[in-house]
């Protein structure tokens, strides 16, 4: 069994049935707290500003069979996700608005040499917390109820601070966002962080501040359009993080048919010789390398090809066949967010295929791939170009990830 099905066992964290189900069994266990709860909730998604989390967390078992409904899809896809990175065993892990203590708990049975600290603004939920960790028997764990503007651990740092479904809150006046409160007519080469968001800047120092130096900070957010990732990055950047390209990622939510992605934004504290992360970049993240890839063939190809605005090579090889029956051209050129294989013969084959920009290492990857199923036939020149190196370099890729 997988950690995440064992660790969701041992919280009590079940599938979320049928809306009907989750409510007729809510009702039947929790009555009118139940109820009153929903009726929040219910407002809050029709835009009012009620707090649902001092109902919530009531008792441990109405959060736990609430937020399981409601959250179920994400803790699985988030520590899946998690799970998969390998992310060497932080001494130090702090989560930001931890509620009732659930990606706490996760947290320190994935890693049970940690030390953890939770922090939530909500006194029942941290009672909560503290009630689920000793259920658990986690001895790696400690709450403390504290609103994140007033917090400070002097002299601490962590090598993982982690934020699931909190900056939507924390950066936010009067529960408006910049990360999902957006203006379409806004270009993106315009976004500036108004002086009003300077606050928010300031909180994301004192982040900064807490991180160790090669420490991870993991936020988790539902930020629906490229304006609100883009600003909370550039708000990021200027407080002294600095967006990690290559561990960044989105995962995909499916309730029903209903299917959502939230991205996974990884910062890291800002190197002297680490750039702001670029528009394009940016944009081509949006897609998080899921978008159907343009696959032209023949004359067409040619004619995307030549009609690209190409900015740079990233990758170039010839493979001369040693048959003498012809020359092959593989090469990638990056094209603003969009990065483009060309691939033709002396002999009139063409194929097009477009990534995003930030799929450079599996693109690369896919060429090394043709190139050596070529390597017993033909004579083959290939180099990643000083650009590509440098794009791999500044997104924090290690050169052995990327065969050359
Ligand atoms: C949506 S819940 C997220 C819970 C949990 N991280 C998860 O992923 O299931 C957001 C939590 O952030 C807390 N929160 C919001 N603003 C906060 C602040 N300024 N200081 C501390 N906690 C805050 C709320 O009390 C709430 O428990």
């Amino acid at each position: 069994m997988s950690f995440v099905r064992d660790a969701f066992k041992m919280l009590g964290i079940d599938k979320p049935k049928s809306h009907a189900i989750f409510y007729k069994n809510g009702l039947k266990r929790f009555g009118s707290d139940f109820i009153d709860l929903m009726e929040i909730i219910n407002s809050r998604n029709g835009g009012s500003f009620v707090d649902p989390y001092e109902k919530k967390n009531k008792s441990l078992e109405l959060s736990i069979y609430v937020g399981s409904f409601f959250n179920y899809t994400k803790w699985e896809s988030i520590f899946t996700w998690l799970e998969k990175e390998n992310i060497d065993q932080p001494r130090k892990i702090l989560d930001l608005g931890c509620e009732c203590g659930i990606t706490t708990c996760l947290l320190a049975l994935m890693w049970p040499e940690s030390e953890i600290i939770g922090i939530d603004a909500c006194g029942p939920a941290i009672k909560c917390a503290n009630n689920l960790s000793e259920y658990l028997n986690l001895k790696n764990i400690r709450f403390i109820n504290c609103n994140l503007d007033k917090f400070s651990l002097s002299g601490s740092k962590f090598d993982l601070i982690f934020a699931s479904f909190l900056t939507h809150e924390w950066l936010a006046t009067n529960r408006v966002s910049p990360l999902i409160n957006v203006d379409m007519d806004i270009k993106l080469e315009n976004v500036k962080i108004k002086q009003t968001e300077l606050i928010y800047v300031e909180k994301l120092a004192t982040i900064c501040n807490l991180l160790s130096t090669d420490g991870l900070f993991i936020t988790i957010d539902r930020i629906p359009l490229i304006y609100g990732q883009y600003w909370y990055i550039k708000a990021a950047e200027l407080a002294g993080l600095k967006f990690s390209i290559a561990k960044s990622y989105k995962i995909e939510t499916k309730d029903g048919s209903e299917s959502e992605k939230f991205p996974v934004n990884v910062f890291q504290r800002r190197k002297d010789d680490d750039r702001e992360t670029h528009i394009d970049e940016v944009i081509s993240l949006a897609s998080f390398k899921n978008i159907p890839p343009l696959d032209l063939e023949d004359d067409i190809a040619e004619a995307f090809f030549r009609s690209f605005n190409k900015q740079e090579i990233l990758f170039n090889s010839s493979i001369k066949y040693i048959d003498g029956s012809g020359v092959r051209y593989i090469s990638l050129f990056r094209c603003g967010p969009i990065l483009m294989r060309y691939d033709w013969t002396s002999l009139g084959y063409k194929h097009l295929l477009t990534f995003p920009l930030i799929s450079l290492a599996e693109a690369l990857n896919d060429c090394h791939t043709i190139i050596d199923q070529l390597d017993s036939i033909a004579e083959i020149n290939s180099e990643i170009t000083v650009a590509g190196l440098e794009l791999l370099k500044s997104w924090g890729y290690s050169m052995n990830s990327v065969n050359d």
